[in-house]
Parts: structure tokens; sequence; C-alpha cells
């Protein structure tokens, strides 16, 4: 099978939670606190705050990602047992600290040498997006943050994903989008962007219009892909 390239793209726009910033790694490093309740603590605070921007973008109730992150944690340790008020509140603050996955620096740095446009597109609220990208070492090599703040709705409403094509002034066709979420990667898709899917996890494909142009399992490969 040939290699996949995507020609003629002048800008790379990344999802962050998952796809740059490792989300589990908040309750990882709280395991002496949680024991072996950290993974299932880590998954359901993730599956419960996606479904909750997902619910408040239907009822039209949008509240920030901080407090949507925060209600899907209060449930996730309700629901596990593990109701605590300090560990709550070291759980919340190492939301600000995420770790990005290994590869993420180096690789935003050989797109950057390549001459993209780079920019994260999220859910977070800016405080947070910017506390992530200043911890993980890679502020200096994004052009724009963009948050859904923006636009006061979550993914997937497209009106999300119009912020990086008017901020940079390219049409979606000539800028990658990177997302981890396959549900995200496939809304991007139905915008109009070429968009790549960082599958980490091996995940089956989602069932929803409309299939990435492709799929990776790390960032490393993306300068493959879209550099000239
Ligand atoms: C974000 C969520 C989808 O960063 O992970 O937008």
């Amino acid at each position: 099978m040939a290699a996949l390239r995507l020609p003629g793209i002048k800008a790379c726009v990344f999802d962050a939670y998952g796809t740059l910033f490792d989300v589990a790694s908040a309750a990882a490093r709280e395991k002496d606190a949680l024991g072996a309740k950290w993974q299932p603590l880590a998954e359901l605070w993730r599956a419960k705050q996606l479904q909750y921007t997902w619910l408040r973008g239907l009822m039209g109730r949008h509240a920030d990602f901080w407090q949507v992150t925060r209600d899907a944690l209060d449930f996730a340790l309700a629901s596990l047992d593990l109701e605590d008020q300090p560990l709550r509140e070291r759980l919340m603050a190492l939301y600000l600290e995420l770790q990005a996955y290994p590869e993420v620096k180096d690789t935003l740095a050989r797109l950057k040498a390549n001459g993209m446009k780079l920019a994260i597109l999220s859910n977070g609220e800016p405080k947070m997006l910017a506390a992530a990208a200043r911890n993980s070492g890679i502020a200096d090599l994004l052009d724009a943050v963009l948050s859904v703040e923006e636009v006061q709705v979550f993914k997937p409403h497209p009106s999300v994903y119009r912020l990086p094509a008017d901020r940079f002034g390219l049409g979606p066709q000539n800028m990658c989008f990177v997302s981890s979420n396959g549900w995200d990667a496939h809304a991007a898709k139905a915008f109009g962007y070429r968009v790549i899917w960082c599958n980490r996890f091996a995940q089956a494909p989602e069932r929803i219009p409309q299939d990435p142009d492709g799929q990776i399992e790390t960032l490393a490969a993306l300068p493959g892909i879209v550099s000239e």
C-alpha cells in the first residue's frame, strides 16, 4: 500500500486532551491514594467529562470545561466511593499539569521547522490550555491556542471547527486536523478538514460521518504525511 501523503497542508491543528496531553496522567499521579481504583477513576472521569460536554451542548446550557471537568470528577469519585475533598482538589490541580505524550514536543518542533503553522483547538478553557501547554514545554511552538469558549459550545458543533480556518485565513482542505478522539476526527472531517486520527489505543472506528483521511499510532508519523 502506498504511504499516506496529504499534499498542500499549510497548518496542523491538534486536539488537546487525549491527543497532546495524557488525561489519565492526573489519576496516575495519585496512585498512592487511589490504589487499584486509579484506572477506573481515570476512565470514568474522562467518559463522564465528554458526556457532559455533549449533553450541555444539546441542552443549550454551556459551562466552561473547568466546571465540566470538576462535575465529572465529582460523579466519578461518588460512583467509586472515593469522596475526599483534599483528593478532589489535588486531582483538579493535576489537570493543569497533565503530561504530554512522549513524542509530542519533538513532533511539533519538526513540523514547525518545516514551516507549518501549528494550533490547538480544544474544549479546554483558555487558562487550562495555557497551563498544560506551558507545563509540557510546547507553548512556544504554537501559533494559536483556540478554545471553544470563543463560541460557547463544545465539540462537535461545527462552529468550533470554523475557528482555526478563520484564524489562519486558510481553507480547511489546506489544513490537517489531528485528534486521538475518534468522534472528534470524524466531526472535523465532516466540516471539511484533511484529518488524521491518532489512534493511540487501537480503538475500533466510529460509525458517524465522516471517515478521516488516515490513521497513525502516535504523532511521530505525522511529519512524514504532511510535509512537502
Ligand atoms: C478536547 C477534548 C475533546 O481537547 O479532548 O477538545
